[in-house]
């Protein structure tokens, strides 16, 4: 069978995945999202994009697989354990110092990292009261295993001992990340790139999800991200991304890596 592979089905294809999906695949890095797709497509052995879109419809497997695919979930606690000590000990002592918290970790895969910050928020406060922890991602799969909150050891491989001891629960080969700090984060489905965004936040973590997004998609990412911050408020991003001339969405780079809003906190 002649193959489907060429740019006008892969322009249809994209248009059929927003709208019944709701995922504009136009905003991802094209030639990255492409060869995704293809390798999944002729490893399920169809014949090009218009096919394999019909299946997927048809198909609750294929679509799961797909989705999964394009999502790309990988993540683990405390990623790039020096940032996270950076974090901890410059910009979360300051602002858990102050009464009321808003922390919002988006694009969260499967949980790790918001229940990251929920371990160092807890470890500073002894509590969550006063403080709101969001984390959002665009996939339901991810957000339903980040509910669940148990883990792979290779997951937590990171996480240091006086906290695994204190946070996480073994069960069988796994870990359980212990109740009092599943109830402290909210998760939400959230598309960075067509939903509208909270604001008031002390502190956004958006990592590693930039990365996959086109020009024109981080523009909107910064711009949104650095309205839903508080002045004073600080963004920590993933350590391969930089934010390229961020004073023009009113950043300022304080720490490699963590990104503050411009004006005074109120
Ligand atoms: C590689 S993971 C990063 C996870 C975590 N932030 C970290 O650094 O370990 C990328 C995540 O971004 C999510 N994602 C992709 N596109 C998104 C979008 N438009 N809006 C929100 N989340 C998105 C994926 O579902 C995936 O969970």
């Amino acid at each position: 069978m002649e193959e489907r592979f060429d740019d006008a089905s892969y322009r249809v294809f994209v248009e059929g995945v927003r709208r019944r999906f709701g995922i504009d695949l136009g905003q991802y890095k094209e030639a990255q999202m492409r060869r995704r797709i293809t390798s999944l497509i002729r490893r399920r052995g169809f014949s090009g994009y218009a096919e394999y879109f019909a299946a997927v419809e048809r198909d609750e497997e294929l679509r799961r697989e797909f989705l999964d695919r394009i999502t790309i979930n990988v993540s683990e606690f405390f990623r790039n354990p020096d940032r996270w000590e950076d974090l901890d000990r410059y910009v979360l002592a300051e602002i858990l110092a102050k009464t009321t918290a808003r922390l919002w970790s988006a694009a969260c895969a499967g949980g790790e990292e918001p229940y990251t910050l929920a371990m160092l928020v807890h470890a500073r406060r002894r509590s969550f009261v006063g403080v709101t922890l969001l984390a959002t991602d665009i996939d339901e799969d991810a957000l339903a295993r980040a509910r669940r909150g148990r883990y792979p050891e290779s997951a937590v491989r990171l996480v240091p001992p006086e906290f695994a001891a204190r946070y996480l629960i073994r069960v069988g080969d796994e870990y359980e990340v212990v109740p009092e700090l599943r109830r402290a984060v909210y998760f939400r489905r959230h598309d960075l790139l067509r939903d509208p965004y909270e604001r008031g936040f002390d502190l956004i973590v958006n990592r590693n999800v930039a990365i996959y997004f086109t020009d024109a998609g981080k523009e909107h990412l910064y711009r949104e991200l650095s309205r839903s911050l508080r002045p004073g408020g600080y963004l920590f991003v993933g350590s391969t991304e930089q934010i390229f001339s961020s004073e023009r969405y009113g950043l300022r780079q304080v720490y490699p890596f963590i990104y503050r809003k411009v004006g005074d906190p109120t």
